[in-house]
């Protein structure tokens, strides 16, 4: 049982989701971080990883001792803060790998056959004078996957019968039957696709830098579905105007809601509003997974997706 108003709600949620917390939770809402923190005692945090919990809310709150965050990043979460304070912190890994996975493949395809551009030349009649621009194939391709973490081996795992090889990097490397290289250059340099889903650390901060995209090459394409801040993102807008790389389909930005408008005026590339997981049967999974271990640590059980800090 989650004793009622116990929770602090932090952050906005899409309906579907704040439906499902309000079955199951009596929470009070803060929903501008920044904003006044309401009057209780709570022990608990919910958040979500689009939402971003300073220290500061923390430290004005001595009772917290569980942020609960719905999403597989917690990049969101002051990670040291929590650590010194022995505050636990649990994500929602696995229930997203389906959707995040299933938009990553759509992004690679409507990237490399240009389909909203397809769509638009259809709707605009421009067919009719000309026909469509030759695109090309993702058979006989090499996709480099930095980050073979769940998402990463999932993605891999899906994209075995469109006859590709496959390749990665990460801290280490795996029992896998794909091409493992040490560092994110040399993975980009072999690769014709490079897509990430690595994790949002301070080891991938701008990991996809100007030197990386080089290595890529002209006729190479980038896919991020991991987190803006692994891509310098003033590189990558060079590399696309000046055709370094062929293109890029982004789902995340540095700056989101409000990605760098360079990004607008360009063709070679397709964007997505962060929708990797928005799909109503995974935001349910990830609302409810955050709720149980909400639960496990009011029942003084051991969490089930703990962030191990
Ligand atoms: C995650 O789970 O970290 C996703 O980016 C949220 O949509």
């Amino acid at each position: 049982m989650i004793p009622v108003n116990s929770v602090l709600q932090v952050g906005q949620f899409p309906e579907i989701m704040q439906l499902e917390i309000d079955r199951r939770l009596s929470t009070i809402k803060l929903l501008d971080p920044q904003g006044k923190i309401p009057d209780g005692s709570f022990t608990a945090i919910l958040t979500r990883s689009n939402t971003q919990i300073p220290k500061e809310l923390l430290e004005k709150m001595p009772s917290v001792q569980m942020v609960a965050t719905c999403g597989v990043g917690y990049d969101n979460l002051p990670l040291g803060y929590l650590k010194t304070h022995g505050i636990k912190a649990s994500n929602t890994p696995g229930v997203l790998n389906d959707a995040v996975c299933e938009l990553a493949i759509g992004m690679l395809f409507g990237l490399l056959r240009r389909i909203p551009e397809a769509q638009e030349y259809v709707k605009s009649s421009a067919w009719s004078k000309a026909p469509f621009t030759i695109t090309t194939t993702l058979a006989g391709k090499c996709v480099g996957i930095a980050g073979m973490g769940r998402i990463g081996q999932d993605l891999a795992k899906r994209l075995e019968p469109f006859k590709v090889k496959l390749a990665y990097t990460g801290p280490t490397q795996k029992e896998l039957p794909y091409e493992y290289f040490g560092d994110i250059k040399s993975l980009a340099k072999a690769s014709d696709i490079l897509i990430l889903a690595c994790p949002a650390t301070p080891e991938t901060e701008k990991m996809i830098n100007a030197e990386v995209l080089e290595a890529l090459g002209p006729q190479g394409y980038l896919i991020n579905i991991a987190r803006g801040s692994v891509v310098d993102e003033a590189a990558l807008l060079v590399a696309l105007q000046q055709k370094i790389i062929a293109g890029a389909a982004l789902d995340v930005f540095e700056n989101e809601p409000n990605p760098n408008v360079g990004f607008l005026n360009i063709d070679n590339v397709l964007l997505t509003p962060h929708i990797g997981s928005a799909t109503s049967e995974t935001r349910q999974l990830m609302t409810n997974l955050a709720i149980d271990n909400l639960e496990a640590f009011y029942n003084k059980k051991p969490l089930l997706t703990e962030v191990k800090n």
